[in-house]
């Protein structure tokens, strides 16, 4: 297939590239690089041995959009998107404009090519502060803060457009805690400034780049009393995005499924895990909880199972490994 991947410079969007090419798809990617180098596409071509369209743009700006669905494009992957909490509160109209409108205009321009496949990266954040775990697809959805809101309303406007058009099809993935990198270590995340994520910041203490973690939280109602999640492997993450491309081709309507491992890690687990893969200590100090975060969230991932044929197969130590690798190969990232 002819692939157009939104946001495909990004973290999992670089990731997703690597497989679908290595597939033997076809790929174009729309980007405007707000959070993301080229250098992480080069890279992708260098890993692969293939080439890919890339279109430097915004995805609201409905040319670059027509421009970048030329040359016979089957299906949509929509990464593209602001992902952090915290700005998301202090920026709630640059998140629903650039999430919401943004994946608006992505429809419309879909709609006036023809194309009806798409696959939408959701989060785990629809699931708001679950009641119950692991959550399973039937779960109760909320929204705790405006990024959050822009998954949850982007699910319903893309479950409504797919609904009118006949023959169209939509999945939604909800990601769980996505982690690592490629196993080159020459792609990985590369978040600008602070990181706001767990194993991107405690990578960057174990490289040197920061002088200590701050665990949030150690009196919630978890084994251990830090916070617990669902760490997924970004390359189980990516090959989620061709099964559900697939799928998408052969399935009509709209179908949302968790993507996570189904196993929660505390927050010390996972830096004893990093440690124990990488040989390098990260000193933390327990601190005061983060506002917003739920003791634990953990995936029912079965639907996948069933219905794409997918599970995660690597493991905390394989995510530490890969996340450790391209860290300490790359210690400023891409820059
Ligand atoms: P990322 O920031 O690395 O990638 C997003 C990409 O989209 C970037 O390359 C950015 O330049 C591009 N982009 C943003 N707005 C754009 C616009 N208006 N036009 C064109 N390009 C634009 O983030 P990521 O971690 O790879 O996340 C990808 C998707 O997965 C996002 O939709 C995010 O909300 C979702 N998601 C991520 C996580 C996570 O932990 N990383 C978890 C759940 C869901
Ligand atoms: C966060 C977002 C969520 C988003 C997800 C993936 C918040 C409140 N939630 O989820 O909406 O979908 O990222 O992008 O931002 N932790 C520390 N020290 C740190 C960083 C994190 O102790 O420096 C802890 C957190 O308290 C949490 C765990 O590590 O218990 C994981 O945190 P993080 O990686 O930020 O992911 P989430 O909070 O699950």
């Amino acid at each position: 297939m002819h692939i157009l991947v939104t946001g495909g410079a990004g973290y999992i969007g670089s990731h997703t590239c690597v497989v679908l090419l290595e597939a033997g798809h076809e790929v174009s990617v729309l980007d405007n690089l707000c959070n993301s180098s080229a250098e992480a596409l080069r890279r992708v071509e260098a890993i692969t041995g293939r080439s890919l369209r890339f279109v430097e743009g915004d995805i609201r700006d409905p040319a670059k959009l027509a421009q970048a669905l030329e040359g016979g494009v089957e299906a949509v992957i929509h990464f593209a998107a602001l992902k952090a909490v915290g700005e998301s509160c202090e920026q709630p109209l640059a998140y629903f404009d650039n999430n919401i409108s943004g994946t608006i205009a992505l429809m419309q321009a879909m709609e006036a090519k023809g194309v009806p496949r798409l696959v939408f990266s959701s989060s785990a954040t629809v699931y708001g502060e679950a009641k119950t775990n692991p959550v399973d697809e039937q779960a109760p959805l909320s929204v705790t803060n405006p990024y959050g809101r822009t998954k949850l309303v982007m699910e319903q406007l893309i479950g409504d457009w797919s609904a009118s058009q006949s023959g169209a099809s939509a999945v939604l993935l909800r990601y769980f805690n996505p982690v690592g990198a490629h196993p080159s270590g020459r792609i990985g995340e590369d978040p600008q400034g602070e990181p706001n994520n767990l194993m991107p910041y405690v990578a960057q203490v174990a490289v040197g780049r920061r002088e200590r973690l701050r665990v949030y939280g150690n009196d919630y109602p978890t084994p251990d009393g830090t916070g617990v999640r669902d760490y997924i492997h970004v390359m189980d993450l990516a090959r989620a995005h061709v099964r559900a491309v697939e799928y998408a081709a052969g399935n009509r309507g709209c179908r949302a499924f968790n993507l996570g491992t189904g196993r929660g890690y505390s927050v010390l687990e996972v830096i004893t895990a990093f440690e124990e893969a990488t040989g390098r200590l990260v000193p933390y100090d327990i601190e005061a909880r983060r506002p917003g975060d739920v003791a634990a969230l953990t995936a029912d991932p079965s639907l996948a199972q069933v219905e794409l044929g997918w599970r995660a197969e690597l493991d905390i130590a394989a995510m530490c490994e890969d996340a450790w690798r391209w860290q300490s190969g790359n210690p400023e990232g891409y820059a």
